[in-house]
């Protein structure tokens, strides 16, 4: 039977077979082509969209308004403030209101729970664009880059250093695990991913010949890695008191030259963004000047060289949310 996905929100990896998530790489990488030869896609005129957050964004809220408008569609962009959701009405009532007026919503916030809820009363398909919990767009545009480099997706080494139970964490730990990636997280044991994710985790990769590891040695997790991936040491709506010891902590797993060499010749180093790997921002600048560091998760270095497809990940946020929406839109 073909793939099906019209009218279904995109909530986490976890609620999508392989075969979806293959058929959403390969539509992406269809109407990637289009956008590069320069055709013309109109698909989804007199549709339009609402783009809620709650949280700040560059490349989500971009790539949603992009695509949208490539596809012909028209855009709501909702912000923290503004609008009465969750003060003077509950998720609930705002799903109900938002799905008679729109064709699909995106939502950027908290818990997952609260996209869960919109889902299940808009009546329309709604996107996850990042919860506290997982960030699901991420990984389609992750996995497309993965592939456009090795030409492949099964049996590849991905190692993750850092946070590995934020949000990014979680949602790269899943998607390797359904698409036959073997997953190491570099972290201390206090930021591994839950046993309970990690169980569903090992379950799923058993069906689909990879592993899970999870290891704090980076250098033994490095060793023989195709993908090396972080992310920042203290995401969005966690409280600023905890940047200092997660500095502590996270220090040993920044990604440096060394680590890159104790990896495979052709690795690559990814990276959701944005990035701290300079001073050339506010919180770059004051952690600099409270704890002297003028690099975080990743070195400038490693940040630019040849190594690192960061801008290529960015870009493919684009044609791949592009593809969530017109697959669940009904393309
Ligand atoms: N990677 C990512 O989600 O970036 P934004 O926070 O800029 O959307
Ligand atoms: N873990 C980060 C990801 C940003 C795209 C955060 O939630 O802030």
């Amino acid at each position: 039977m073909g793939t099906n996905l019209l009218g279904k929100s995109f909530l986490k990896l976890l609620d999508f077979t392989p075969q979806e998530i293959r058929y959403l790489l390969d539509l992406s990488i269809e109407l990637k082509k289009q956008k590069m030869s320069g055709v013309v896609n109109k698909k989804f005129v007199g549709k339009n969209i609402a783009v809620i957050f709650e949280k700040d964004s560059t490349r989500t809220r971009c790539s949603f308004e992009v695509a949208a408008m490539d596809l012909g569609m028209g855009v709501t962009y909702l912000g923290p403030n503004g609008s009465q959701m969750g003060k003077k009405e509950s998720i609930k009532d705002t799903a109900r209101v938002l799905g008679r007026m729109y064709d699909g919503i995106e939502y950027r916030g908290f818990s997952q729970k609260i996209v869960e809820e919109l889902a299940k009363y808009a009546g329309v398909p709604v996107w996850n664009g990042l919860t506290d919990e997982f960030h699901p767009t991420q990984m389609i545009a992750d996995l497309l880059t993965i592939e456009e480099n090795f030409g492949k997706l099964e049996g590849l080494n991905f190692v993750y250093c850092g946070d590995a139970r934020n949000n990014l964490g979680n949602s790269l730990m899943v998607a390797c695990a359904k698409m036959g990636i073997n997953f190491t997280a570099a972290a201390p044991k206090e930021l591994f991913p839950s046993q309970e994710l990690v169980d569903t985790c090992i379950e799923i990769a058993k069906e689909n010949n990879s592993t899970i590891s999870l290891v704090e040695n980076i250098m033994s997790a490095t060793k023989n890695a195709d993908v090396i991936y972080t992310d920042v040491w203290v995401s969005m709506g966690e409280k600023y008191e905890v940047w200092e010891s997660r500095i502590k902590q996270l220090t040993p797993y920044r990604v440096t030259k060394e680590i890159m060499e104790n990896a495979n010749e052709n690795a690559i180093f990814m990276h959701c963004l944005p990035s701290f790997h300079d001073i050339e921002t506010s919180i770059g600048k004051e952690m600099f000047e409270k704890f002297g560091i003028t690099e975080m998760e990743v070195t400038d270095e490693v940040f630019e060289s040849k190594q690192s497809v960061v801008f290529d990940e960015a870009e493919n946020r684009m044609h791949t949310i592009k593809a969530i929406m017109a697959a669940t839109l009904g393309i």
